[in-house]
């Protein structure tokens, strides 16, 4: 049910955003690693870190573009080495997207950057999958597992990656493409994502954060993706906005990121609210909430503030959030049942 009054009371929509049910689509998992977390792993793993204290690497986490974040959230990683360090990290993000109400988390991690720290795939991803299936009763909610190719590297690493996590098949749901977008274009994993659909894998990219609409359009043809993630430089293509608003592919929107990493201004700037009136299936999502400033929830107050988005925004976002996800029809159907009671009362 679409609420018809608009509140105007901002601590009502503020407390209504926060309240809403909501599905969380784009959270790369090392980057809800708080610098708390990094510290205390640190010292369990007796890894030594450049940054003198807490404080010291938080200031650290100022960002010119995508790549000055991205060797900062590496580095980050450099902690986590046992399957409990997997475990631990994944219940924490958790247990804060319980407290901002989120029923169904789909988490990306990078596989990748742990084999590449000497980690098994085995330790990886038994610890995340541990997490997500204890995520109900831990933490009433649900969660599953894509796995991100790093697209700085090559194809033939990216097959490697998808050969070693083949004995762990049943714990991965999708695969996804992240790091440095500009450079690496989604013809350069044309073929292996061309083997991770037939194994059966759901299959998402990272297109258009940085990098030009072209890439999306070939996530699209060439990958076969079924959600894109960030996708705002959709918006410079009037042929692509069709494309994508005629199909309702999902955008996994994450706005502050956006922001810290200088895509947008400012959040004022942002085109959320444009594209959501062009008909986007868009959603909001929290990408690194650690170095991002913001949880979901934050995401959301911070950017309906800005952009004066309303009720009938709040609820359009938080019902393709859960349309969006790879959930079953009879679990998405009760996820929505919650958010039509909440926005009923
Ligand atoms: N873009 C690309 N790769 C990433 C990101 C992102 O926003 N976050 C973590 N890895
Ligand atoms: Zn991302």
């Amino acid at each position: 049910m679409i609420p018809t009054s608009t509140p105007t009371d901002l601590v009502y929509l503020s407390d209504l955003l926060r309240r809403m049910p909501k599905a969380e689509l784009h959270i790369h998992i090392e980057g809800s690693l708080e610098p708390e977390l990094i510290f205390s792993m640190g010292q369990r793993n007796g890894i030594p870190l450049a940054y003198p204290s807490v404080a010291a690497l938080r200031q650290a986490y100022v960002f010119d573009n995508l790549q000055s974040f991205l060797d900062i959230y590496h580095t980050g990683t450099s902690v986590l080495k046992s399957e409990q360090d997997f475990f631990d990290m994944a219940c924490a993000y958790m247990a804060r997207a319980q407290a901002d109400n989120v029923l169904h988390a789909e988490l990306f991690f990078d596989l990748q950057t742990h084999t590449g720290h000497g980690l098994s795939p085995e330790n990886v991803v038994n610890g995340l999958h541990r997490a997500c299936v204890e995520a109900p009763t831990r933490y009433g909610m649900t969660a599953a597992l894509i796995m991100c190719f790093l697209r700085h590297l090559d194809e033939q690493a990216a097959f490697e990656c998808l050969e070693q996590i083949l004995p762990l098949r049943d714990k991965i749901l999708g695969i996804g493409l992240a790091s440095s977008e500009v450079g690496h274009p989604p013809e350069k994993f044309a073929r292996v994502f061309a083997r991770a659909r037939e194994l059966g894998f759901r299959l998402v990219a990272h297109a258009g954060e940085e990098a030009p609409p072209a890439y999306i359009w070939s996530a699209l043809d060439v990958l076969q993706v079924e959600r894109i993630d960030h996708g705002v430089q959709a918006m410079h293509d009037a042929a692509l906005m069709q494309r994508l608003v005629q199909n309702q592919i999902p955008l996994t929107v994450c706005p502050l990121s956006n922001v810290k990493l200088r895509v947008f201004p400012t959040l004022e700037q942002h085109n959320l609210l444009r594209m959501l009136d062009a008909g986007i299936l868009a959603t909001v999502n929290s990408d690194d909430p650690a170095y991002f400033g913001g949880y979901i929830n934050e995401n959301f107050t911070q950017t309906f503030a800005a952009l004066g988005m309303t009720a009938q925004h709040a609820y359009r976002l938080a019902r393709n959030s859960f349309a969006a996800s790879f959930i079953d029809a009879p679990l998405r159907q009760r996820y929505m049942d919650r958010l039509d009671a909440v926005f009923a009362a």
